[in-house]
């Protein structure tokens, strides 16, 4: 929600906010700026493109703030974009959250005859720093802030000092990049790659000074923070489309590699045990849990659904998954001795965040799965996984996704072999997961008939998933993946639910994707996919190879190779991501970069 990055030193600074912005430009892409001291802002409504368009010849300057917006407050407008600026256009800010008390702010300003041009917040904040401004920058911040409530990741700049930015953070992520001809700071640490591998990850109530060689973090009430350098492992090569012609593609592609790096050293066949360092801490308060309960929003929720089935069926753990959204604002009867595990690929969601901090508050146990090493949700939990999924760029995730249920299936494992599952089974399971990444290279060799399935059913206006079980979540995970990529207006359901009133809407018009392997409730799928057929629906049902009965009942099938059932939501979710790619694709749609939504979520 919102990209900020900036940038001092010696280096000429406009082409490097540029390119810091491009980067980011999955965290917003309504439209984006950059301020320049000496040389003024430059805005532009659209993607990161369209402002590059606008950069003709070199600008001058050494440093500089650039953003890239996801709009909350005010329409995607080239007013509305940021940087924003004070009544002197002295103090300019970039600016990642949402200032709560703005109106109250905005008014208290306008009585002093500060006038606005934009609906924005940011503006406000903005003004409000301007109106402190005696010279010293730093100063100006502080009091501002100390007024402001609501959420923030903000970089400041004066016109009259090129040569320090001013950082602060509460609630939005920021990081610092350490670099050798100069600092940075940037709302990810992906857009610092190109520069730099030392960040420094700035926490709540941080106000830094960065200069092109210099970084000091202080409080708000000026006591000094030591936040020291740490390395990060990601490869700058791994944020680039390759041969692909879209992130989301090249993501799918490497699911098979993205497991093998979420198992790799994690699996003793012989002992049929897992071991996940992060969690042995907290092991035995694990062990002696009644209930545990998952909370996460969207995909990572739904991988936490499939995770739920997988604890509650392999490791007879009673488990309950909330969405995160709703998790902080319902009564919580906890026992002291609970756990919550929250899930989350950015570790920034703002929602998931809130969560998890209540949960502390609660005195909950807290455990994260997380993908984004150093995130604040890896950082504020107790004990955690990380799923080695590296960096996700496209808005759809895909191969996170894949990745949080391989971490269910370890978590899992791990905890049935504790709860009374046999080392044989436990060796089974094993051997099954070192074999999925080859399965899965299999599955990813030859895309052509899904593709061509989602060419054919590219033009409905309206799709249904049903699946049970386990493969429940997955159909909810083939429809919002369909939502977000295509705009179709999908549904999902569990398949008994259809006749309690879904099936009403169901003609030749709205087809049905039935995820139909072979399992304990086949046979019940076989009855959904009849009643759908009886309705005169179109059903495109996902199958177990070798399964002709279905190809009897269903108009299409997409068959997918019979696997371990634990694993099988994975091999079952892998063409449903398949089948939103392309039909996204067909239908002309930017697929990485979807209207409306942005990557990490980080405003409740
Ligand atoms: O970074 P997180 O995993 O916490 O993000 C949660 C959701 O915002 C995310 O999964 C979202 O639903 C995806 N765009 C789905 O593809």
């Amino acid at each position: 929600m919102c990209g900020i990055f900036g940038y001092v030193g010696g280096r000429t600074a406009a082409p490097i906010l540029v390119n810091g912005l491009r980067t980011l430009e999955y965290r917003g892409y309504d439209s984006a700026g950059i301020f320049v001291p000496g040389s003024g802002a430059i805005k532009a409504v659209g993607p990161i493109d369209k402002l590059a368009g606008k950069i003709t010849g070199t600008i001058p300057g050494t440093a500089g703030i650039a953003h890239t917006r996801w709009a909350t407050h005010g329409a995607p407008t080239e007013v509305n974009a940021h940087p924003h600026t004070d009544m002197a256009e002295t103090v300019w800010l970039v600016h990642n959250g949402i200032i709560e008390n703005f109106r109250q702010l905005h008014d208290m300003l306008a009585a002093q005859g500060i006038t606005f041009q934009s609906e924005t917040d940011t503006e406000v904040l903005a003004k409000l720093i301007g109106s402190y401004y005696a010279g010293d920058l730093l100063a100006a911040t502080k009091s501002a802030l100390a007024v402001v409530s609501g959420t923030y990741g903000v970089a400041v700049m004066s016109e009259k000092n090129p040569s320090e930015i001013i950082v602060a953070r509460m609630g939005s992520p920021i990081v610092l990049g350490i670099g050798t001809e100069g600092h940075f700071v940037s709302s990810d640490p992906s857009a610092l790659l190109e520069h730099t591998k030392d960040v420094v990850y700035l926490c709540d109530g941080d106000i830094a000074t960065i200069t092109a060689d210099t970084y000091r973090v202080r409080t708000g009430s000026g006591e000094k923070r030591q936040r020291l350098a740490e390395t990060i492992e990601w490869d700058k090569a791994e944020l680039q489309k390759a041969s692909y012609d879209h992130f989301m593609l090249k993501e799918i592609m490497e699911i098979p590699e993205v497991v093998r790096n979420t198992i790799r050293g994690r699996l003793s066949v012989d002992r049929g045990r897992v071991k996940l360092g992060g969690l042995e801490a907290v092991l035995d308060d694990i062990l002696k849990l009644d209930q545990l309960v998952i909370t996460a929003c969207g995909s990572a929720y739904l991988a936490g659904s499939i995770g739920q089935h997988l604890l509650e069926e392999y490791a007879n753990l009673p488990t309950r998954v909330e969405l995160a959204s709703e998790y902080r604002y319902r009564k919580h009867p906890l026992s002291q001795k609970g756990t919550l595990l929250v899930v989350s690929q950015s570790g920034e969601t703002a929602d998931t965040l809130a969560a998890l901090r209540l949960a502390k508050e609660l005195g909950q146990l807290t455990v994260g799965i997380v993908n984004v090493v150093g995130s604040t949700i890896a950082r504020e939990t107790d004990a955690g996984v990380y799923n080695h999924a590296g960096p996700e760029v496209a808005v759809a995730s895909t191969k996170a996704f894949i990745s949080e249920v391989v971490v269910f299936v370890l978590i899992t494992l791990l905890l049935a072999r504790e709860r009374g599952m046999t080392v044989t089974k436990g060796s089974e399971i094993i051997q099954a997961l070192e074999a999925l990444p080859a399965t899965l290279e299999t599955m990813l060799g030859d895309t052509k008939a899904i593709k061509v399935l989602a060419e054919k059913y590219a033009d409905y206006k309206n799709m249904m998933f049903i699946g049970r079980k386990s493969h429940q979540p997955v159909a909810f995970e083939g429809a919002l993946k369909l939502k977000e990529i295509t705009y179709i207006h999908a549904e999902a359901y569990a398949g008994g639910e259809l006749k309690h009133g879904p099936i009403a809407m169901l003609d030749s018009s709205f087809p049905v994707v039935a995820i139909a392997p072979k399992d304990d409730v086949y046979n019940k799928m076989i009855s959904n996919i009849e009643e759908v057929k009886a309705r005169g629906a179109p059903v495109l049902a996902l199958a177990t190879a070798g399964d002709k009965q279905i190809s009897k009942i269903a108009d299409d099938v997409i068959y997918v190779p019979q696997v371990y059932p634990i694993l099988q939501p994975i091999v079952s979710t892998l063409p449903l991501h398949l089948f939103a790619y392309y039909v996204g694709v067909s239908k002309g749609i930017n697929v990485d970069r979807p209207r409306n939504l942005a990557k990490s979520v980080t405003v409740e």
